[in-house]
């Protein structure tokens, strides 16, 4: 199973994923490394992208999820999948895309990127992320979670959900 865990800028898609894969030991990806410089240069003067510069962003996306689905590797990618369009995308990887949407409120997401340090993805640029936000479908293979949990407890949800298993050090 290949899990993209999705949402709005600061809504702990890093954190989750990193969690989830240190607990299970599949693969981990980073969705911002897959930007191209020039667009991580656009999103940190406050612009967000469009349709046209996240396409490349989530092929190399999509690309790495088509190898682990390849190989039947457990993996693991934070990336906003903002759109359904996106997600798509994403899904085209393989049979076992799965979605893990962490959804909150805007005032709580602020805060918390108020409080971040060291990213490149301004707060104003949250604005814009909730207005291009399309929620899972119900027709869409996932989760929604709600992203106020303790990330221990989002892990533990996730992995019961798809029944991973916590691999054993060593
Ligand atoms: N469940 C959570 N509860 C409280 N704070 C969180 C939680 N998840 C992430 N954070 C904090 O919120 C900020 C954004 O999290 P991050 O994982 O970088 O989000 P994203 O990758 O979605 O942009 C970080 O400072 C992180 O430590
Ligand atoms: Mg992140």
């Amino acid at each position: 199973m290949q899990l993209v865990v999705m949402g709005v800028s600061g809504c702990g898609k890093s954190t989750v994923a990193a969690l989830i894969a240190s607990r299970t030991g599949c693969a981990l990806a980073e969705g911002d490394d897959f930007h191209a410089a020039s667009s991580i240069a656009r999103m940190a003067t406050g612009c967000p992208l469009d349709d046209t510069t996240r396409a490349p962003w989530l092929a190399a996306i999509a690309a790495w999820l088509t190898e682990r689905a390849a190989g039947g590797e457990c993996a693991v990618v934070s990336c906003s999948a903002l759109t359904r369009a996106y997600r798509d995308v994403l899904r085209g990887a393989g049979p076992d895309v799965r979605m893990v949407h962490l959804a909150g409120p805007y005032e709580l997401v602020a805060q918390r990127l108020a409080a971040r340090r060291g990213h490149f993805m301004p707060p104003q640029l949250l604005t814009s992320q909730y207005a291009v936000l399309e929620p899972l479908g119900p027709d869409e293979p996932g989760i929604t979670l709600n992203l106020d949990a303790p990330p221990d407890n989002l892990a533990d949800e996730i992995l019961r959900t798809f029944g991973l298993r916590p691999h054993c050090a060593g």
